[in-house]
């Protein structure tokens, strides 16, 4: 409790013909990849899924490129030994920490959860009368929005009166403010090569729209088939009217 609400963001990916900015993917897998990795994984992520449809668009040659600059356990071989090779598009996303008592250890007691369905797994309850609109639409951009103010949520100095214990970062949007995560995202750490901002802004809305695609990778097709299906039901509507008047038409 107590903590602000995050900000709406104008999501790609929103409304219902919502679409993946593959940009955007692209450059969200690139923040990961050299910043949250270190300390979160993305074990339901396959690097083949790098090249599926309705995700960041690259070509199977490129995920297995992608792939193979991950080292990944392997074994028992046949003299019995795990081994480390390069990754391939079969592998999923090697995970940071050997187990969980490792990541608490290695984060002060928290440890960092896996990121693969985040984007699903955080929301939060807006206030009368919003709640009730949430109630019948499922408001699906709760969660990236809550993702994107967490990144971007820290201040150097809590507000007065606000206590933050040793080991626990001040930010805004995290409920109770004390998060143990801390700030990942500053400006220039991640380059781009598309001519993308290097802020804080740009990594976390990337990032954030990589880890929604995560979570739902085929919100595309699935889309598409729910407008398919509305289609068909109005013009299977206007069949069935004609197909009543027609069959009714002696009737008194
Ligand atoms: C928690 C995202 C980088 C350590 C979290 C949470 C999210 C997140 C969404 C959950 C917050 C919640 O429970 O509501 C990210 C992203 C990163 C990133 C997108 C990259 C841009 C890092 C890094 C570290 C880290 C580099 C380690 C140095 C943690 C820890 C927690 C956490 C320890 C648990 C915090 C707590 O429960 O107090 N992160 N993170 N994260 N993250 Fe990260």
């Amino acid at each position: 409790e107590g903590s602000d609400t995050p900000p709406a963001n104008k999501w790609s990916f929103s409304g219902p013909f919502g679409k993946f900015d593959r940009g955007a993917l692209q450059r969200g897998l690139k923040v990961y990849k050299e910043v949250c990795a270190n300390c979160h994984g993305l074990s339901y992520v396959a690097f083949r899924n790098l090249a599926e449809a309705g995700g960041p668009g690259y070509s199977v040659a490129q995920a297995a490129a992608f792939a193979s600059e991950y080292k990944v356990k392997d074994g028992p071989n046949d003299a019995g030994d795990m081994f480390e090779r390069p990754g391939r598009p079969a592998d999923y996303f090697p995970s940071p920490f050997p187990n969980e008592q490792a990541a608490r250890a290695a984060n002060g007691g928290a440890a960092p959860p896996d990121l693969s369905l985040i984007t699903k797994a955080r929301s939060y309850k807006r206030g009368f009368p919003w709640f009730v609109f949430d109630f019948f639409t499922q408001y699906q951009e709760q969660g990236p929005d809550y993702v994107a103010a967490v990144l971007q949520g820290y201040e150097e100095k809590a507000p007065e009166g606000v206590t933050i214990p040793e080991g626990s970062y001040y930010n805004k949007y995290f409920p109770g403010h004390a998060i143990k995560m801390p700030k990942p995202l500053s400006d220039g750490q991640v380059t781009f090569d598309d001519g993308a901002p290097a802020t804080v802004a740009q990594y976390a809305k990337d990032v954030t729209t990589f880890l929604m695609w995560t979570a739902e990778p085929h919100m595309e097709a699935r889309k598409r088939l729910g407008f398919q299906v509305f289609v068909f039901l109005i013009i299977f509507a206007g069949l069935m009217y004609f197909t009543k008047k027609k069959v009714w038409a002696d009737s008194h």
